[in-house]
C-alpha cells in the first residue's frame, strides 16, 4: 500500500479528490441519497425513466414514494395496507435483493 499512497500522495489527498467528484456528480445530495440515486439509476431507471418525478417508459413516477410503499412494492410487489396504486398492472417484478438499499432509495426519493 505504500507505493499507491506515494502515487495519491497520501490517503487525506484520495479522500479529498473522491469526495469533489462526488459532490459534482450528485449534486449536494446527502451520501445516503447519493448510493439511493445509484441504486435507482442502476435498477430502477430503466423503466421507470432518469427522473424519478418523471412517468418512465414503462413504470409511474415515484417520486415521493415512502419507506414503506418501497418495503412492499420492490420486496415484496405488494402495496402497504389501504394504498391506492397508480397502476393496476403487475409488471414490475419484485427485486429483494435490494432490501439493505432501501432506506437510502427512500432517501433519494423523498
Ligand atoms: C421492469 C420494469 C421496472 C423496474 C426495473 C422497476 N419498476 Fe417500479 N414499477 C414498474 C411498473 C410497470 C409499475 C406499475 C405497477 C406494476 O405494473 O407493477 C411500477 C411501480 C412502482 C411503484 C409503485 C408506484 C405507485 O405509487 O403506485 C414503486 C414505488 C416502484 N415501482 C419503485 C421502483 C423502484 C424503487 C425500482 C428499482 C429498485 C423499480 N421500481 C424498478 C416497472 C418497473
Amino acid at each position: 500500500m505504500s507505493g499507491l499512497r506515494t502515487v495519491l500522495g497520501g490517503s487525506g489527498l484520495l479522500a479529498v479528490a473522491l469526495g469533489s467528484v462526488t459532490g459534482c456528480e450528485q449534486g449536494g445530495l446527502s451520501p445516503s441519497a447519493a448510493q439511493g440515486r445509484q441504486v435507482y439509476l442502476a435498477h430502477c431507471a430503466t423503466c421507470h425513466g432518469p427522473d424519478p418525478a418523471q412517468p418512465g417508459p414503462l413504470g409511474p413516477p415515484i417520486k415521493g414514494s415512502s419507506r414503506t410503499l418501497l418495503e412492499a412494492k420492490v420486496l415484496r410487489q405488494t402495496y402497504p395496507p389501504g394504498y391506492t396504486p397508480k397502476r393496476p398492472t403487475q409488471v414490475m417484478p419484485p427485486l429483494p435483493a435490494l432490501a439493505g438499499d432501501i432506506p437510502a432509495l427512500a432517501d433519494y426519493l423523498k
